[in-house]
């Protein structure tokens, strides 16, 4: 009730990425306080043995997490953690620094509970965040009982500037630099922001992609570094039978699905006012039909081994559920964080732990 009147009287009237800034300033603000991280895991987290995950060969905490594209350049991991999400996946994060599109390029529509965005994978680059998560990682051997439990995955994409020829070299040296500090690593080959970022997903392009990787993820953190690729909504069914075959047969540990999409379908928002936003990835709500469709084609392909990650369009634990039933093995969402707030984890996860007691 409390963030419903906050979003109507101050965020939905305000620019949405400045919005987004307010606050998540604020949830890292709050968490930065002495004892603010235990204060808000005891009021937000989910913390419940029931709630756990065995995937990747790592043990989740639960099985809902926050999608890319929220804490872009790593700095907030733990305060969302403190909030109840049970991983929480960077980035984009791409070889080098880039500013993005210009402003503005996030938008709401609100009747949908959707959101356009075009940020253009805005973000410090690999150097930095990779500086910043090994902070966070010698704060964490220190005083390990000060965190609370969380997955964290990293997300890389294509540095703008960089031709589509030479995208295996830029993701190779984001991995090399991140790897190390990576629970899991996602290839990010979906987003509609990143002019011919899509057609690395054609798998001619994608089995070499993925290899290399591979190698320079494993060789950088001296360990095997799970690896997922995160696909489009936009994908014809065959070409989503194809990745799902390319992952089986390079032994890919798992696939999220999926990014927004291009399409416009669905709305209730005016046309008009949609053509207006431009161009961009749309996702919330609407998108939730086609994730689930690919999600239930790549459970069917892959077979029940792989891990997949089911995102888009998740706003209660009934959404989530419907991906579970789909063949999902965990779940991401974002859109659903803007429109609900900070008490939407907690939520959906508890709400996940009593379908299954009333099972
Ligand atoms: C503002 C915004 C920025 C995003 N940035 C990224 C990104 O950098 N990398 C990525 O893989 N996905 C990004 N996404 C996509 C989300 O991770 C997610 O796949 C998509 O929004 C569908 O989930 P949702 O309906 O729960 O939001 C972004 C989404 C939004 C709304």
């Amino acid at each position: 009730m409390f963030y419903r009147l906050l979003f109507r009287s101050v965020f939905q009237g305000m620019d949405p990425e400045r919005a987004h800034h307010l606050g998540f300033g604020a949830i890292r603000a709050a968490a930065g306080v002495p004892g603010g991280s235990a204060a808000l895991r005891s009021v937000f987290a989910a913390e419940d043995p029931g709630l756990r995950v065995k995937a990747l060969g790592l043990e989740f905490p639960g099985p809902f997490g926050l999608a890319a594209g929220f804490d872009k350049n790593a700095v907030g991991i733990d305060a969302l953690a403190a909030l109840g999400f049970s991983f929480v996946e960077v980035g984009t994060v791409t070889g080098r620094p880039q500013p993005g599109n210009p402003a503005p390029r996030m938008f709401r529509l609100v009747r949908d509970r959707c959101l356009i965005n075009r940020m253009g994978f805005n973000n410090d680059g690999a150097d930095a965040v990779a500086a910043r998560l090994a902070r966070r990682a010698a704060a964490l051997e220190r005083n390990p009982g000060k965190f609370p439990p969380v997955i964290l995955g990293v997300n890389i994409g294509k540095t703008k500037v960089v031709p589509e020829d030479e995208a295996v070299a830029d993701y190779v040296y984001s991995a090399a630099k991140l790897a190390p500090y990576a629970d899991y690593l996602t290839v990010n080959v979906s987003s509609p922001n990143t002019p011919g970022l899509r057609n690395l997903q054609a798998v001619e392009v994608l089995r070499p992609l993925l290899l290399a990787v591979r190698e320079a993820a494993d060789a950088a953190a001296d360990r095997r570094v799970p690896l997922l690729v995160k696909i489009a909504p936009d994908l014809a069914n065959e070409d989503v039978d194809a990745v799902a075959d390319l992952a089986v047969e390079i032994g890919l540990d798992g696939i999220i699905a999926t990014n927004t999409t291009v399409a416009r379908h669905g709305l209730l928002t005016p046309e008009s006012e949609v053509a207006a936003y431009g161009a961009g990835g749309l996702s919330g709500p609407v998108l939730r039909p086609r994730a689930i469709d690919v999600l239930t084609r790549l459970r069917g392909r892959v077979g029940p081994g792989m891990t997949i990650i089911g995102v888009g369009g998740i706003t209660t634990a009934a959404d989530a559920q419907e991906f579970l039933d789909a063949g999902a093995t965990l779940l991401q969402g974002f859109t659903g964080f803007i429109y609900e707030g900070p008490l939407w984890a907690r939520r959906v996860q508890h709400g996940l732990r009593l379908k299954e007691l009333q099972k």
